[in-house]
């Protein structure tokens, strides 16, 4: 399976890491060899090998301050833009981790298109194209007989997308209702234990767990997208973002998480999905309460359903490694399907 990453920032780096560590594992346990034939950054620059790019020399340019410093290799190319890519057909899967933009999704979302169209399969971890425009890629996708597959897109790769949309199916969900984004819950976290919000937000941009532009953290917006996703995934309903009621965790500060402290109780950012709709707000649960106990950069989703009651699913929801892992199993789903039928 040959991979076109657009977009090579934490998220990227650690899908690679993964697979570089992991493959022997992955080589025996699944007969899964993927190679990376194309990396299209923004500003990073872009590197394309029909053979394969190494994996070790990717990540050493990218931690050294781009693609400018892989080295030289009989017929790499280093101008080719992601579009060219696509329609030069160098890769099966588009791997999209670009920054996500939850305006009009793009430049992700011209390319998400363009890659179905070309009849590849698409995996992001970019939430912007399944939050603006999920109805349309999934036709697009069925109609090119390819996969469409975001599960890192929410609690990067704690399960809940294979989960709402393949194995909770006919339980009968009501509602789904969480904690949906890791840097807000690791500063409230952090809070709680005395550091300040400045250096909590700080802390939490420094282990790679925060959008490239924070506020869309702490303003609420990415538990939104988070829970529009879930919308589609859940009920096949189109929410628009700007629709819902978003409260990030701006006004919280060390007072308000010590006042809750003192009543017995724990500041929690809560995003709710139903039928109805989606919302994100910041609610005072009781210590005793399930959501209340979920610490540092992990993230919960409880499922209210007609025949199995609550189920509830606690994991990492940020990280280089965590949503890399989200990544790779889909890209294991896709290698699965078409080791069946190529
Ligand atoms: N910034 C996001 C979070 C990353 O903190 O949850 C995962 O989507």
């Amino acid at each position: 399976m040959r991979l076109l990453f657009v977009g090579f920032g934490v998220v990227g780096q650690g899908l690679t890491r993964l697979l570089q560590q992991g493959a022997q594992s992955l080589r025996d346990s699944f007969g899964f060899e993927p190679t990376i034939t194309g990396v299209a950054t923004g500003s990073h620059g872009t590197l394309a090998h029909p053979a394969g790019l190494d994996k070790n020399a990717l990540l050493q340019a990218a931690a050294a301050g781009g693609m400018a410093h892989y080295p030289r290799q009989d017929g790499l190319l280093r101008n080719e833009g992601p579009l060219a890519m696509i329609e030069a057909g160098l890769a099966d899967v588009l791997v999209e981790v670009s920054p996500t933009n939850l305006v009009d999704a793009q430049p992700a979302l011209n390319i998400c298109r363009a890659a179905l169209d070309q009849g590849m399969h698409l995996v992001l971890a970019n939430k912007g194209p399944v939050c603006i425009g999920p109805a349309a890629l999934e036709s697009l996708a069925r109609q090119r007989g390819r996969q469409l597959r975001y599960e890192a897109t929410v609690m990067a790769g704690t399960p809940v997308i294979s989960l709402s949309r393949e194995t909770l199916g006919g339980s009968g969900v009501r509602e789904a209702r969480g904690i949906l984004n890791g840097t807000c819950n690791y500063m409230l976290t952090q809070m709680e234990a005395g550091m300040s919000y400045a250096d909590a937000l700080a802390q939490a941009q420094a282990l790679g767990y925060a959008e490239t532009d924070p506020r869309a953290d702490v303003e609420g917006h990415d538990a939104a997208s988070k829970a529009v996703i879930l919308a589609w995934a859940l009920f096949g309903r189109s929410l628009r973002l700007e629709d819902l009621d978003i409260k990030g965790i701006t006004d919280l500060d060390r007072a308000d998480v010590d006042e809750a402290r003192a009543a017995g109780e724990r500041w929690k950012s809560i995003a709710t999905i139903d039928q109805a709709g989606a919302r994100v707000a910041p609610q005072r649960l009781p210590l005793d309460h399930p959501l209340a106990s979920v610490g540092g950069v992990n993230n919960a989703l409880t499922w209210t359903t007609e025949n199995l009651q609550d189920v509830t699913i606690v994991g990492p929801g940020a990280g280089p490694e965590a949503t890399g892992q989200g990544l790779l199993a889909d890209l294991l789903v896709i290698h699965r399907q078409y080791q069946a039928s190529p």
